[in-house]
């Protein structure tokens, strides 16, 4: 059984604004961190759904453990990302039905797919965790640290936590189901899914959250959305509305790790794999000794400056 700590956590959203651009450096990084936000609370809501409907099937007690620990984890995420979502909805309202929206998706999930479907989701979702959150992690430097410390821990905590139980989801997929083949056949649909999401949550940033306050078109996440835009500047018949430039969230980061994470993303849906195994970001253990220790992970790189009020 994986050894997981429940870490509670308050990050002070309520005490000031909270930013859109909590990332002034990077629109993009900080719209799709936002965008992690919304699905996250999603997400979340159906893990805890979903395993308290595995638990009569859970027949050896270290599974049983692993996926209370498991979920008792996601639990604390999904609280701290409500706070999130609900400071950027005091500034923008409309973000609440984006919210709603987002939320509805993964219901859907819950009333109108099998239990061992969402088994499977959560295992091929959470496996491909560890390669692109030690891509952000490598490189806390530009992406993190020059950002609103309240929400550059929030996600350091959270992605730190991912990697602690990179391998939850994929235990208790194997006790339940078993079935490789199920997970790999599953797959396309589930991501799928999991991009349809994240569309509805970059959509509604784009309707909700005016262009001076998010510098970026949202969608520009999406190539097919680049690949569209690009189009319409030829073909006028095809234009599609300006919301914003288009960088990406990792243009400044070097291609070949980009494509060492992208290559961990594939490895992480093929049969056999085994988190354990993976490359770990080296700032979870630093995160994980440093909290042990007692230092102010909710405010990660400032610990050390007076509290803003
Ligand atoms: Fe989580
Ligand atoms: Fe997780």
């Amino acid at each position: 059984m994986t050894e997981l700590q429940i870490r509670k956590m308050r990050f002070a959203f309520a005490d000031y604004d909270v930013p859109f651009l909590w990332n002034e450096e990077n629109p993009a990084f900080s719209s799709m961190a936002n965008a992690v936000s919304f699905l996250a609370i999603g997400f979340e809501k159906m893990i805890v759904q979903m395993i308290r409907e595995a638990k009569p099937l859970f027949t050896d007690p270290v599974i049983a453990a692993e996926a209370e620990a498991f979920v008792r984890q996601e639990g604390q995420h999904s609280t701290a990302h409500r706070q999130h979502v609900a400071g950027l909805i005091r500034s923008y309202p409309g973000l609440r039905e984006t919210l709603d929206r987002v939320i509805g998706e993964f219901d859907d999930l819950t009333a109108n797919t099998p239990l061992k479907y969402r088994l499977a989701y959560t295992a091929d979702l959470e496996a491909t965790f560890t390669p692109v959150f030690k891509l952000m992690l490598d490189h806390d430097a530009t992406l993190f640290a020059l950002g609103d410390d309240r929400v550059a821990s929030l996600f350091l905590w959270h992605f730190v936590e991912e990697v602690e139980h990179r391998s939850s989801a994929l235990i208790i997929f194997d006790a339940v189901v078993g079935s490789d083949l199920y997970r790999m056949r599953m797959a396309p649909s589930i991501f799928r899914h999991v991009m349809r999401t994240i569309r509805i949550a970059c959509r509604g940033f784009n309707e909700h959250v005016p262009l001076a306050d998010r510098q970026v078109d949202a969608m520009s996440m999406f190539a097919t959305h680049r690949f569209r835009r690009r189009l319409g500047r030829v073909v006028p018949a095809l234009r599609i509305s300006d919301r914003g430039t288009m960088p990406r969230a990792f243009d400044s980061l070097p291609v070949r790790e980009q494509l060492v994470a992208l290559s961990g993303v594939v490895r992480s849906q093929l049969p056999g794999h085994d988190p354990r195994h993976e490359n770990l970001p080296a700032l979870a253990d630093r995160w994980f000794r440093r909290f042990d220790e007692g230092y102010d992970v909710t405010r990660w790189y400032t610990a050390d400056q007076p509290v803003r009020h």
